[in-house]
């Protein structure tokens, strides 16, 4: 929760991923705080559901179509955010997936790049289109998805994910300390196992097994993330950056 009440009333939130899981969760917590909410996905009609019910929440919300694999596509996002609202003050790049499971030996090159191309690309994108903005105005937060799976390598599932991950965490470090005394913090959430559809590749039996396995005995719920998120963006945070923050209930390795 924010330091100061209201604190979110009149800033904007841009969240890529919007339409599902842990992105439409959190745009609905930003609604209940009063903020303005751009909801971005490719799939357009869940961004615009989405936003009707952010605005059902309380905030004010529209829902746009974004590829956050094509620069212009992203680029346009940001544009229609600022023009909107008038300014960008967080982000939040929830669009991922790890698009299919795989060992190792069985990751194509096809499924390589389309990985890294969500996953990395697509934070890049969105982070260096909002940057300069949020630089112009000497404030701004960013919150990106990596994953438990990038401390565990994601072996015998998704390697190849879970390095996307770990990229996404050390490009989370970089910027934050490239632009940490210009009032920029960006930080990223590692979730283990969180029941969207995100899961819905999984192999049977996958999900069973890691909620057996978790301490806590469930997979962690979207609005758990969103209000962790909500925390990182408030005035409650302002020490924070270049970190990730493990949300696992209690399970993976450390
Ligand atoms: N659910 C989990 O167990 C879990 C665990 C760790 C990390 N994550 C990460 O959390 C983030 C959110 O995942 P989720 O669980 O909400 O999954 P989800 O599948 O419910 O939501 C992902 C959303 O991203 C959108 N999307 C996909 N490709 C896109 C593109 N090119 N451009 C724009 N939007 C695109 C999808 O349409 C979907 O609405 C992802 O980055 C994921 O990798 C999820």
């Amino acid at each position: 929760m924010p330091k100061t009440p209201d604190y979110f009333k009149e800033r904007t939130l841009v969240i890529t991923g919007a339409g599902s899981g842990i992105g439409r969760a959190t745009a609905t917590i930003f609604g209940r705080e009063g903020a303005n909410i751009v909801c971005a996905d490719i799939d357009e009609q869940s961004a615009v559901s989405a936003a009707r019910e952010t605005e059902e929440a309380g905030g004010a919300a529209i829902g746009i179509h974004v590829d956050v694999t094509q620069r212009d596509s992203v680029q346009a996002m940001i544009a229609k955010a600022i023009d909107t609202y008038g300014q960008v003050d967080f982000l939040f790049n929830s669009a991922g997936s790890a698009i299919k499971r795989a060992k190792f030996l069985e990751i194509d090159d096809d499924l390589w790049d389309r990985t890294y191309d969500l996953n990395v690309k697509g934070t890049f994108y969105a982070m260096q289109e909002a940057l300069p903005h949020m630089l112009d105005r000497g404030q701004g937060v960013i919150v990106n998805v990596a994953s438990m799976a990038a401390r565990m390598g994601g072996p015998g599932k998704s390697p190849h994910y879970a390095s996307a991950k770990g990229a996404v965490d050390t490009l989370t470090m970089g910027a934050a300390r490239e632009f940490a005394d210009r009032g920029i913090r960006v930080l990223s959430i590692s979730p283990a196992i969180v029941d969207t559809p995100f899961q819905d590749i999984n192999e049977p039996g996958m999900l069973e097994a890691a909620i057996a396995t978790n301490p806590m005995g469930r997979a962690g719920r979207p609005e758990e993330v969103g209000e962790l998120v909500l925390f990182m963006c408030s005035d409650a945070c302002e020490f924070m950056t270049a970190d990730t923050v493990k949300m696992s209930g209690g399970s993976g390795w450390r």
